[in-house]
């Protein structure tokens, strides 16, 4: 249906392994790198030479009353976002679009913006994100693509979603899937999450790595998260 998918139509090209990587120890204090580069992407100037080896913060907290792994933070090339399972109810093919919200839609309204990085923290354009959920009551469309779309990285490495916050279904927390591809890469399948859900310590699968940046913003709710690849750079 869409030739130019890398994901769609490939069938599910084996994940970036378990081996990539651990998470970087709790201990780092500093600048996050990111943060800078992601500022000097906005304002289009030249990055800091002293950032390029400073120490990465974590972006998020779980709110779980537990402390979280660290997000991969991008500083020592060795911790991408780590792969999660695809679960039952990806379909290839979805629509090129950012808005999954279509007409009579019911639910709070979903944003989720972010970039997507290599491994020495340079945002990579043109990279596939091919997004599913379940609707406002924890559904999926199986039939349809009804919350599922794809888009690409700008050349800035951005991405913008906007959808709605996805309902809870049996045996998990509340959670968007996403697969991601560099062009000419190994697709990487992951999830992304929620502070402060109940679920969250409980389902076995959650891995607060993945939590995104949530804040409420009227009543929508305006959400971060940062991607990075194991793309060599
Ligand atoms: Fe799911």
């Amino acid at each position: 249906m869409d030739g130019e998918t890398h994901v769609n139509g490939t069938g599910d090209v084996p994940v970036d392994g378990d081996d990539l990587g651990t998470a970087p120890d709790g201990s780092r204090r500093g600048p996050s790198r990111k943060t800078v580069l992601k500022a000097a992407l906005a304002a289009g100037v030249a990055v800091p030479v002293a950032m390029m080896g400073a120490p990465a913060l974590a972006r998020t907290s779980a709110g779980t009353g537990t402390v979280p792994e660290l997000t991969p933070s991008c500083d020592d090339g060795d911790d991408p976002t780590p792969p999660q399972m695809e679960g039952p109810y990806f379909k290839p093919n979805s629509p090129r679009r950012t808005n999954l919200i279509q007409p009579g839609a019911q639910g709070v309204r979903l944003t989720v913006t972010g970039y997507v990085f290599g491994l020495r923290c340079k945002p990579l354009g043109n990279v596939l994100l091919d997004f599913w959920q379940a609707d406002n009551r924890g559904a999926y469309d199986n039939v349809g693509y009804r919350y599922r779309g794809h888009q690409f990285t700008n050349a800035q490495g951005a991405f913008t979603l906007t959808t709605i916050f996805p309902g809870l279904y049996p045996g998990r927390t509340r959670h968007l899937h996403v697969k991601l591809q560099a062009p000419g890469r190994p697709i990487l399948t992951t999830q992304l999450y929620f502070p402060n859900e109940p679920r969250n310590n409980t389902d076995p699968i959650f891995d607060a790595r993945l939590l995104m940046n949530v804040r409420d913003v009227g009543g929508a709710k305006e959400a971060e998260f940062d991607f990075v690849l194991n793309v060599p750079q």
